[in-house]
């Protein structure tokens, strides 16, 4: 799966008629002093997972989302940029402050300014990023080929962080080199609360899959340290076949959950026995507006908003009778307007037929 495939898991029973549904895998995630009310979170997305998305998905079921990742040397330089990045609401709470950078005094500064300007309760660290720009400066995935490295890291940002911390990893940095157990041991020995694993190497950026043993694997290395499963879940009954896989507590959903945000609740409706619903065109309309509304309120500047509305316009219409042409009439926008306009179109137009 590409990187930009958003979006392509919308319920079908024909993709996957019949999931295996076991009671008791989809549940409450306990967590310290916290426990989510469900063990399905929305995982982190730089340009993706702003608080309009966020708040989408936590509507939608999401016990947990993720804010886009942020520099923890931004954030400690009062970066206008990073603050906004920052933007939250207590609408939207619990949400985890996800920061990435290579120094464990910066890092620990950055987790003392988020409890003390954000209100933040929950920070996560990002050893998964496999960028270029994060690898230079040794951020990111960069950092699973050095754990001594990773350990000083957690130990300076458990001593200045007094929520819930977690890390993100990926299974390692090659083919040659996967490690995620033996981060996992370093990360839960300084004292994480839980673990979030992307079944890929950094070298595999989005290319291949998500590999369930590796996973599987990191969960068995921290029997007491609760482990999110990640990678290329877009259905329901993904989120089951993972689980039982893998013995993770809880599952992160990215690219599946854009423009899909009822991945969560249709879930949910299978956890609980009862069949998982498509929304109706009505419902689908009211969440693309709400979402843009939602959109509108982040993003006072229109060309921003603009610009930003099309990878979310586009996703929700992905699958549906006409969605190429609506995708290419997107694209081509350039007004708020149009976009806005071509927006209700296509789904309202669902709406009435
Ligand atoms: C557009 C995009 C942005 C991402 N940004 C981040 C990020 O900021 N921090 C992070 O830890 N992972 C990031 N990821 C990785 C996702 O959190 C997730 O690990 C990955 O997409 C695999 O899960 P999925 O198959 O459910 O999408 C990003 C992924 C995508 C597609």
């Amino acid at each position: 799966m590409g990187k930009k495939a958003f979006g392509s898991g919308e319920f079908s029973e024909g993709t996957q008629s019949t999931p295996r549904v076991e009671p008791g895998l989809v549940r409450p995630l306990p967590l310290g002093a916290r426990s989510l009310e469900n063990n399905l979170v929305l995982a982190p997305m730089a340009g993706v997972s702003n608080l309009a998305f966020r708040l989408i998905a936590r509507e939608a079921g999401a016990a947990l989302t993720f804010t886009e990742t942020v520099s923890a040397k931004g954030l400690v330089n009062r970066g206008a940029k990073t603050r906004r990045l920052l933007a939250s609401s207590p609408r939207e709470a619990p949400v985890a402050f996800q920061l990435f950078g290579a120094e464990p005094e910066t890092l620990a500064e950055a987790c003392r300014i988020l409890a003390a300007e954000f209100d933040a309760s929950w920070v996560d660290l990002n050893l998964g990023c496999p960028v270029k720009k994060f690898i230079r400066n040794g951020a990111g995935s960069a950092l699973l080929r050095e754990p001594e490295r990773v350990q000083a890291i957690v130990r300076a940002m458990r001593n200045a962080c007094d929520g819930t911390l977690s890390v993100k990893i990926r299974s390692g940095w090659d083919a040659g080199s996967v490690n995620a157990p033996e981060i996992a041991r370093v990360v839960a020995g300084e004292g994480a609360d839980l673990l979030s694993v992307h079944g890929r190497t950094r070298s595999q950026q989005y290319t291949g899959h998500s590999d369930r043993d590796v996973i599987r694997q990191t969960v068995e290395a921290i029997p007491g340290t609760p482990v999110l499963a990640n990678g290329d879940v877009t259905l329901p009954g993904h989120v089951f076949d993972v689980l039982r896989e893998t013995g993770a507590a809880g599952v992160m959903i990215g690219r599946g959950a854009m423009g899909n945000p009822w991945i969560f609740a249709q879930t949910l409706a299978l956890a609980r026995g009862e069949p998982p619903r498509r929304p109706s065109a009505e419902e689908r309309h009211a969440t693309v507006r709400r979402h843009v509304a939602l959109m509108e309120q982040s993003f006072p500047d229109p060309k921003l908003l603009a610009a930003n509305l099309k990878k979310y316009v586009t996703a929700y219409a992905k699958g549906l009778p006409g969605s190429a042409g609506f995708r290419r009439r997107v694209l081509d926008a350039h007004e708020l307007d149009t976009i806005l306009a071509l927006t209700d179109d296509f789904f309202g137009v669902r709406e009435a037929a």
